[in-house]
């Protein structure tokens, strides 16, 4: 079991008094992340490239968050690139596959999804004549539609693109099922596991998928984003890159000069992760660590749904199955910001309005309505907090 006292006393921002319950939105860091951005910094980096022991210290840092992020994701270190953030690399990928899409290709895009898996792809496609069809939810569960979505992939489809967890009503998706069905046709597959990342372990491999993206800003680490590439599309996609930037590797992919503290920090968070685990190495201890957090999370789940107050629902699957410890609420005569509001009065951070996520709030009505209460729990999150926004919630002035 994790000790999540010991464990929150290595986050100075957990020292409180505020509670965080906005981790779908972002979370805090470690010690060790912190001190590791830090020390980059003090320990003179310079670009990569140099004839001298600054450069080849960045060139190292580089090297260890590549082997630390396909350690995360369950891919090879050459198949991992790095960008400011999730939606930017969405969208230089979204650039470079869709020069080879031709009028009458079709993509398929889940209407589940936060808009930076969306709108790249829709504006791609427009640029190419190419159709865009969505695969819907459950009205009840929000889960997707798997059937419909193997019905509707065809011969003409070059891609699909989905999330594998929702970052409004925390519902999983079967990503497996989806890339092989995608695969069937020889449609690619990108999966958005930004908010998978913080609460299950990730296998590239095993999901099946051709890309994956990630932020490490939702996973206890600092901003940047990760992508995962399948070796050979790295290597042969026609990347939008300056003449001098590389021709192979992971290289061409990534703009301008790295964010070499980032990356020193992001590897620091990946180690924090895996401190949670054990094994005989980092993939070991990351596969036993989100076993843990798992476990304590859907502990947390089931206290915060059997402790709800009347006057709030939860909207998607009311149960602990097929989902992670993310909550969309709607509450009685209450609108979502006045909700947010009142609890960050008493000191919690939660989240208000479409968080981005459009299609599926506009699908079920929420968009024109204020949208709704989003609380996130993760693994340094406590019953006793828990049991206080329960209780705030229960107290709610309209
Ligand atoms: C599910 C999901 N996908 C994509 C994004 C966009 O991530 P980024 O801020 O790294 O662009 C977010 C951010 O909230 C998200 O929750």
């Amino acid at each position: 079991m994790l000790d999540v006292e010991a464990l929150r006393a290595e986050f100075p921002a957990l020292a409180g008094p505020q509670i965080y319950l906005d981790g779908p939105a972002g979370t805090q860091v470690p010690n060790r992340v912190i001190r590791a951005v830090s020390e980059a910094l003090a320990s003179s980096m310079s670009n990569v490239g140099g004839q001298f022991g600054s450069s080849r210290r960045s060139e190292a840092t580089v090297d260890r968050a590549r082997a630390a992020a396909a350690d995360f994701v369950g891919g090879e270190p050459t198949e991992v690139i790095f960008g400011p953030n999730m939606t930017s690399l969405t969208f230089a990928v979204s650039r470079a596959l869709s020069e080879g899409w031709k009028e009458g290709d079709r993509i398929i895009l889940s209407a589940l999804d936060h808009d930076a898996n969306v709108t790249p792809w829709v504006r791609a496609a427009a640029s190419k004549g190419v159709r865009v069809d969505f695969v819907d939810f459950d009205r009840k569960t929000t889960a997707i539609d798997l059937d419909q979505l193997e019905a509707m992939i065809d011969a003409r489809t070059r891609l699909v693109a989905v999330t594998a967890c929702s970052n409004a009503f925390g519902t999983l998706v079967d990503v497996p099922r989806l890339a092989r069905a995608a695969r069937s046709v020889g449609a690619l597959t990108f999966v958005d596991a930004v908010h998978l990342a913080p609460h299950r372990r990730i296998d590239v491999q095993a999901i099946g998928c051709d890309f994956l993206v990630c932020s490490s800003y939702k996973f206890f680490g600092p901003h940047l984003g990760v992508m995962w590439m399948r070796g050979d599309l790295l290597e042969q996609l026609p990347a939008f890159k300056v003449r001098p930037a590389p021709d192979r590797g992971p290289g061409r992919w990534e703009t301008g000069t790295g964010p070499f503290e980032l990356l020193a920090g992001f590897t620091a968070a990946v180690d924090y992760l895996a401190s949670l685990g054990w094994g005989a190495d980092r993939r070991g201890a990351l596969d036993a660590a989100f076993s843990e957090i798992g476990a304590h999370e859907m502990a947390l789940a089931d206290r915060f749904l059997t402790g709800l107050p009347s006057g709030v629902s939860v909207v998607g699957q009311p149960g602990l199955e097929g989902r992670v410890p993310t909550f969309a609420l709607e509450v009685d005569s209450l609108p979502a910001s006045e909700v947010a509001r009142q609890l960050g009065h008493v000191g919690i951070a939660t989240w208000s309005g479409h968080y981005y996520a459009v299609e599926p709030m506009s699908r079920l009505g929420f968009l024109d309505r204020g949208g709704l209460t989003r609380i996130g729990f993760v693994h340094v999150s406590t019953p006793g907090e828990v049991d206080a926004v329960l209780s705030a919630l229960a107290s709610l002035e309209s």
